[in-house]
Order: structure tokens, then C-alpha cells, then sequence
């Protein structure tokens, strides 16, 4: 089988080619740094940018698999969820190509992709679903914060999900309130690492209620407050390493209590981790340290497939098509808000 797979959801073009079950070729362009001078992405320009490089990318995937069009098996495009405008331009090529070619095209839920990123391992990524074991999965991004429960490949449950802000958008927004730029998540754990987690005490919103719903919004707010009770402390470079440090503690703490609770809840002894906050080096040793205790196996996503690219969209596709799920057909639209439930 080989499937050319395109991903256009947010900031990222991105091309991939799947030999069964193997991501010969992954491109991605990636437009943070266009973004990042107005604070977070804009649909417009990202539309813009997804118009201007779609096809070199694709070009560029199967140039690197050395593979034509029309040896094509199948195509598989993310359908959502997303910005549309910024949907749209992937989902209509892949369309327009399945069209021309005359070969199926899988739509594939992004954060179901994201989901099962940790099976997708090493360099290039292969789809390593026999080692597959039942998991507690946390996918933290920009956009989602869900706890899921995994019980077979594309059979899965949503436990709980952000009621408000995602992780990564209070990464993101904590690293405003401090002046570091856009995206934080990165600036704000390599500050971390250098800084006290005990120094400020944040709130851990919803650490102890008795589901698997999180808020990140009230932590925003916390630290927003406490900058401005103290703008000594805002204005002073040598603190920000601790005041990365606790915020993190506080999101870090959070994401891992709530994780091994559910897990323990529904008796698996696995946990996986994916999405782009999936890279915080903090939130990653935690999940160790809490599997080692319990004697639980972690898979965490590889940091490659923790943003967004078209390998996982196709690897996923590929199974998709594997298990018999139904191509879309030309009168098949885009997905904007999907959810995941199986
Ligand atoms: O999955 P992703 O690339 O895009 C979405 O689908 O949202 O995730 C982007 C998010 C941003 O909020 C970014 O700040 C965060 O992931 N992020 C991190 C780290 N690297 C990326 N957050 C914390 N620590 C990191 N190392
Ligand atoms: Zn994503």
C-alpha cells in the first residue's frame, strides 16, 4: 500500500508518504514564525501560507519516497478538527487528487491521529500496532486537553477533557503574561529547568475533584494576579526561571495526578502521551516517575510526531483503511469542530 497523506489543520503544511505502514517521506513547513509576531495563529494568514506551500510539500514527500502520483494506492487528509479556511485547502486538494487519480481518500480526525501517535516509533515512524496494549492516553496541545481511555486500535472513550483553556494555551498564555513570545510552551520549560517549582505556589485547579475534567483557565488568572501584586518580580529577569518553574509545576502536576488516577480507576497499566505539550521535557519525566512507581509501561509520542505532521494522519489513514472504514466521497466536507469518539 502507498498512501500520500496531507495535513493542513493549523499552522503546519505538511506531505507524507506511508509504505505499508512505514513514513518513507515526512515534509512539514511550518509557519511559527509568521505567526508569532501577532501573539498566536491567524486563519487568514495561515490559509495563505497552507495555499502557497501545499504543493511544494507534496511534491517534496514523494520526490523523497521517490514516488510518482500515479503509483498511488490511496490518500488520506486531515478532515478536522481545525481552522476551516485552513482545512479546506488540504482536504479540497486531497479531494481534487483522489478525484484525478481515482484512488480512495481517508478523512482522518487529527486528534484521533495525535491519540495514536505513541504507537508510531522510531526513525522513520512505523506503525507498530502489534505491541499494541488497553491505555490511559493524556493528548495535550494547543487546542485539546482530553483523557482517554484505549481499549483496541480506533476503539476509544473520552474520560474528560478542559473545560476552558488547553494545556498548551496556558503555556502559551503564562509565557505572554511574562514577555516571552509565542509559542511559550518551549521558552517556559527550557526557562524551567533552571528555576525552583516551589518558589510560588499556583493553583492546581480541579486537582481534587472527583472527575477526569481539567481547567486551565483560573491558573492564567493566578498568575496574572500574582504579577500584578508583585511587578517587582515581573520586572525582574533573574526570577523568571522560578516563575516558569511553578507554573509548569502546577500544569505538570495537574496533567500527571489526574492521568494515574483515571488509569488506576479503569485498571490499565499503560499510560501514553501525545500532542505538542507532549514535548515538555517536565510533564514527560513526571509520567516516568508515576509509571515506575506503579509499574505501568509509558509510550510517549515521539518529540518528531508531538507537533503536527502527515506522517501520523497517514499512518492512522492506512489502518483506517486496513479495518475497513468508508472512503469519503467527492460531496464528503471538511470537519471543523469532530470530536473523537469512536
Ligand atoms: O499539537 P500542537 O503542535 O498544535 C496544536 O494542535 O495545538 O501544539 C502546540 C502547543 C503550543 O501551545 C505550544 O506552546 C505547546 O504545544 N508546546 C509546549 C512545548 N512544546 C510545544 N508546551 C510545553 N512545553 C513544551 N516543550
Ligand atoms: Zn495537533
Amino acid at each position: 500500500m502507498r498512501l500520500l497523506a496531507i495535513e493542513t489543520s493549523c499552522d503546519e503544511t505538511s506531505a507524507a508518504v506511508i509504505v505499508d505502514g512505514r513514513a518513507v517521506s515526512t515534509v512539514v513547513s511550518s509557519q511559527i514564525k509568521i505567526h508569532a509576531e501577532y501573539g498566536g495563529v491567524v486563519p487568514e494568514l495561515a490559509t495563505r501560507e497552507h495555499l502557497r506551500n501545499l504543493q511544494p510539500v507534496v511534491r517534496e514527500a514523494l520526490e523523497q519516497a521517490d514516488i510518482a502520483p500515479t503509483e498511488l494506492d490511496a490518500l488520506a487528509a486531515t478532515r478536522g478538527p481545525g481552522l476551516p479556511p485552513a482545512l479546506m485547502v488540504g482536504w479540497k486538494a486531497a479531494q481534487s487528487m483522489a478525484y484525478a487519480l481515482g484512488i480512495p481518500l481517508m478523512g482522518v480526525n487529527h486528534v484521533q491521529a495525535h491519540l495514536y501517535s505513541p504507537w508510531f516509533v522510531g526513525d522513520p515512524p512505523v506503525a507498530d500496532w502489534n505491541s499494541f496494549e488497553p491505555n490511559l492516553s493524556l493528548i495535550v496541545s494547543g487546542g485539546h486537553t482530553l483523557l482517554v481511555k484505549v481499549d483496541a486500535p480506533l476503539k476509544h472513550k473520552i474520560l474528560g477533557s478542559t473545560q476552558d483553556d488547553a494545556a498548551g494555551e496556558c503555556f502559551d498564555k503564562v509565557a505572554k503574561l511574562l514577555g516571552l513570545g509565542y509559542p511559550g510552551g518551549p521558552v517556559v520549560d527550557r526557562l524551567a529547568r533552571e528555576g525552583d517549582p516551589a518558589a510560588f505556589d499556583f493553583a492546581r485547579p480541579m486537582l481534587n475533584q472527583p472527575n477526569d475534567d481539567f481547567s486551565f483557565s483560573g491558573l492564567k488568572t493566578s498568575v496574572r494576579y500574582f504579577l500584578e501584586k508583585h511587578p517587582e518580580l515581573a520586572a525582574d529577569n533573574a526570577r523568571l526561571p522560578d516563575l516558569c518553574a511553578s507554573a509548569q509545576a502546577a500544569i505538570v502536576e495537574v496533567l500527571a495526578k489526574k492521568t494515574l488516577r483515571a488509569a488506576k480507576r479503569e485498571r490499565v497499566k499503560c499510560l501514553t502521551l501525545s500532542g505538542g505539550v507532549a514535548c515538555n521535557s517536565e510533564l514527560r519525566n513526571q509520567l516516568q516517575s508515576v509509571c515506575d512507581e506503579n509499574d505501568f509501561t509509558l509510550r510517549l509520542a515521539s518529540s518528531d510526531l508531538c507537533t503536527d505532521n502527515a506522517a501520523m494522519i497517514g499512518l492512522l489513514g492506512e489502518r483506517m483503511m486496513e479495518q475497513g472504514d468508508d472512503p469519503a466521497s467527492m460531496e464528503v466536507d471538511i470537519h471543523p469542530g469532530w470530536a473523537i469518539n469512536a
